[in-house]
Order: structure tokens, then sequence, then C-alpha cells
């Protein structure tokens, strides 16, 4: 459904070092995939380098396959038709992406008079619809009300309602609970768990969120992806000395589930591992070489110690 292949990406203007280096996704078609990662790991990058919204001065390479074109060959004109219809992207902080002289109807409508040609008044009907499915209440209502009437949580769920509107079938969300409480952490949860069909790629840096949310778990550390597996496998047996930190690192009521081990500073032009210098495990060859994206009985982890 989409695939991400060997995409990197670096900045003209910060000339050292890569923000996304080499990281390769493959997100099944109905799949939830969460990617999580501290601060500055290069989350967010991934996402816009998918949907080509980066600024001029990114360099991207690699390949992002929606069912088989590759978006990064794509015109800004072809992208413009497959943006908010095939592919949705919503953006960090979300629930203040709304604009706020719309009513929430027409906002969450508007890609269905777009894109699919939809009156205004079947719009609406869908858009009370889904936030029927996202379980807001009192929906009829709500479709009518202006965003500063809703809640941070309303809000935020009225913004995932706008990315699924047109039907697409890939969703990517960045951080969508950044800035909630636990309850409406929970709420957001909730809403992806209803989402059923799509394919959904969402960044975290909360561990009991994607926990919540993914099927699939991917780790990002200093731009590069160090583990993905399944969440079971990821959550049971994490193969990565990072993972595991940040496993071990987790109160057991998961309060406090914010991953908390930022790369240093220069972690990234170090020739081995980058995380080496904090690795209870590390060995010679971990300074010297650089580890290769090691597949291991279908969970994948970029460490030696799992290179034969
Ligand atoms: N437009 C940009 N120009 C230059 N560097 C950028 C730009 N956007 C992000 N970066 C850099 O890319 C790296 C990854 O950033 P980001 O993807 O935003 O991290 P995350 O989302 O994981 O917190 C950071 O070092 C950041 O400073
Ligand atoms: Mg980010």
């Amino acid at each position: 459904m989409l695939d991400i292949q060997n995409v990197s990406v670096k900045f003209s203007s910060a000339s050292e070092v890569g923000a996304v280096e080499d990281v390769s996704l493959t997100l099944q078609k109905g799949t939830k995939t969460a990617l999580i990662g501290e601060t500055g790991s290069g989350k967010s990058v991934l996402l816009l380098a998918v949907m080509k919204l980066l600024p001029a001065t990114a360099e991207i390479s690699g390949s992002v396959l929606l069912e088989g074109t590759d978006l990064l060959s794509l015109s800004e004109e072809e992208l413009e038709t497959i943006r908010g219809d095939r592919i949705s992207y919503i953006p960090q902080g979300g629930g203040n992406g709304l604009n706020p002289l719309m009513r929430i109807g027409m906002q969450i409508g508007e890609p269905l008079i777009d894109h699919r040609g939809y009156s205004k008044k079947k719009a609406i009907a869908q858009s009370v619809e889904l936030l029927r499915r996202f379980r807001l209440g009192k929906e009829e209502t709500w479709v009518r009300a202006y965003p500063h009437m809703l809640s941070g949580g309303m809000r935020q769920r009225a913004m995932i309602a706008m990315g699924i509107a047109a039907g697409s079938r890939v969703i990517l969300a960045d951080e969508p609970t950044k800035g909630l409480d636990q309850d409406r952490i929970q709420g957001v949860a909730e809403c992806f768990q209803y989402l059923q069909g799509e394919t959904l790629l969402c960044v975290t840096h909360d561990v009991n969120f994607a926990a919540s949310v993914g099927e699939y778990i991917s780790v990002m550390y200093a731009a590069q992806q160090l583990e993905y597996a399944k969440k079971e496998a990821f959550f049971e047996h994490p193969l990565h000395p990072y993972s595991r930190a940040i496993l071990d690192a987790m109160p057991e009521r998961g309060l406090k589930s914010n991953i908390g081990f930022a790369p240093p500073h220069d972690a990234y032009s170090v020739k081995g591992c980058r995380f080496s210098d904090r690795c209870p495990y590390k060995n010679k060859l971990c300074d010297e070489k650089k580890p290769p994206f090691i597949d291991v009985k279908g969970h994948k982890v970029r460490c030696w110690q799992y290179a034969d």
C-alpha cells in the first residue's frame, strides 16, 4: 500500500548530517504503524518527505510508493490531486490547524466537495457520520459549531475526521497527542482504533500511545531506524539496547511514558553505531562500523549483536 524505500533527507542549509537516513518502511493495507523516537530524531521530516511537503532546501532520496506510484517523482500538480484524497497528513498540533472562521462540518466536508464533487448538504451529512464514527456525541450540533467552541480533545478528533473525510486510504499523523492530557490522549487513541481499512502511520514520542494504536512499531534514533517489529514482539522482546532502555525506563502504570533519551549531539558524526556511546553491550566493532538493519525472522534491528 505505502512502501517507503531507503528514504534519506538532507538539508542543504544545515550541511553536516542527514535529518533522515535510509529509512525503509512497508505499510501493508489496513495496518497501523507507530513510529516512536525522541525529539529531533527525524520523525516529522520523514512524514513531510513522504508527502513531499519539505522546503526546497531539502534533498530527498529514495522512493515512496503509494500503490506502486512513486510520490517523489510526481509534479506538484499531480501531488495536489493525491494529497487529501488518497493520502492524508494530520500535522502536529492538528487541533489548532482548523480554520477558526469555518464551521466544523464545512471543514470536514470540504475535501468531499473538492475531490468527490459532493453537494454542500451531502458533505455536511457525511461530516456528521464521520464525527459519529469518532464518538464525539451531539454530532449534529457540533458540525454547526466553530472550532473555538470545541474542547481541545474534540478539535483533535475533528481534525482526524477531516484527515479521512475524502476516503483517504493512507493517513499520516504527526504527534496527535502532543500537549493533551491523559483523558484526551485516550480519546485520540480511540479515534485511531475506530479506523478500519485505512492504513495509518502515526508518529509519537508517547510509548503507551504507540502501544495502544500501533500494530507495528518502528523506532527512530538520530535519523536512523533502529528497530521495527510487530507490537507484541517489540514489547515482549525488544532487540535493540535503545528500545530496551526506553521500555525499562517506563513506569509500570505508564503515566509518564515519554521517551527521554535524546542522542548526544555528536552521535551523528560517529563512524559506527550512533547508540554505541550509551550502549552497555558495545564492542569494538560498534565504534568502527555502521551496523546494518538486520532481519531477525521479520523483526528488524540495527545492531551488531544480531549479525551472523
Ligand atoms: N526545514 C529544515 N531545515 C533544516 N533542518 C531541519 C528542517 N526541519 C527539520 N530539520 C532538522 O531535522 C532534524 C529532524 O527533525 P524532526 O523531523 O522535526 O524531528 P522530530 O519530529 O523527530 O522531533 C532536526 O535536527 C531538525 O533540526
Ligand atoms: Mg516532530
